[in-house]
């Protein structure tokens, strides 16, 4: 078995800004981790793009990546990626490689009603792998699904500081709860990374709601699978990377740094 050096940073993709929902929990379990926090601005969102264009984007972007940065694990923090294109990444890399799909599994333990409500990307609400999930973990329970693309761009804006009109949030919770059977919605996952960066928002539109989302399971998850291994006693500026013009990502400072996402590259 070989040693993993204690430099080598676990690696964060997500199309954008939403892997801060589960940096955040991470970094509460593995404070001394070095961090490589990849946005793949030059590909956002994700979640209107076909099956087809995750399937061949994000291997072959994260083939790169692993290749210059030399993690010792890659986190894949965007639902929309996993749930299309999981298996393809870990079979092009040869490091382990941890998925963020919807917590619908925690979402069945905590209704009440037995109604669950999945509020993701388009491309994420349409995979088999979201009916899996269902069949797997709440087979006698309704689920039901909305696509709500605004929650990323309101998310993005959020981050950057921008204005967002509350009723993007009243808009995305009335898409689950307009449905058949939707007054008796208990709990709602957050089945895309960006949505957590606006859940007090949509607590505010929605304020009986239980909102679940996957970032704490997978910070288990990372803590577990780097048990043995040893971490920097002080380490280093932690690296954000953007596909995108470094320009572009100016209005994001302040949060990154929030996060110690200080060193900012382009890919
Ligand atoms: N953050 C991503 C997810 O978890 C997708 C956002 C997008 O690019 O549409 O699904």
């Amino acid at each position: 078995m070989s040693i993993v050096p204690s430099c080598a940073p676990l690696l964060f993709f997500d199309s954008g800004i939403g892997g801060l929902s589960v940096l955040k929990a991470v970094k509460a379990v593995l404070p001394k981790a070095p961090i490589v926090f990849v946005a793949d601005y030059a590909g956002l969102p994700y979640g209107t793009k076909t099956e087809a264009e995750i399937s061949a984007r994000v291997p072959a972007l994260l083939g790169r990546l692993v290749e210059r940065y030399q993690p010792r694990l890659v986190t894949i923090a965007c639902n929309t990626a996993c749930t299309i294109a999981l298996s393809h990444v870990r079979a092009a890399l040869d490091v382990p490689v941890v998925g963020t799909v919807p917590a619908i599994k925690p979402a069945s333990e905590a209704t009440q009603s037995g109604v669950i409500g999945l509020l993701g990307t388009a491309a994420t609400v349409r995979q088999i792998y979201v009916d899996k999930l269902h069949a797997n973990h709440a087979p006698h329970m309704t689920l039901l699904r909305h696509a709500a693309p605004e929650l990323v761009s309101a998310a993005e804006a959020k981050m950057r500081g921008e204005p967002v009109d509350p009723a993007v949030y009243a808009r995305a919770m009335a898409g689950l709860t307009d449905q058949q059977k939707g007054e008796q919605l208990d709990v709602t996952v957050l089945g895309c990374t960006h949505f957590p960066l606006v859940e007090d928002e949509l607590r505010a539109a929605a304020p009986h709601m239980t909102f679940v989302d996957g970032a704490a399971g997978i910070a288990r998850r990372m803590c577990h699978l780097t048990k043995d291994q040893t971490w920097p006693e002080y380490p280093d500026e932690h690296t954000f990377i953007t596909t995108g013009p470094v320009a572009a990502v100016n209005t994001l400072l302040p949060a990154l740094s929030g996060f110690g996402l200080t060193r900012i590259r382009s890919l």
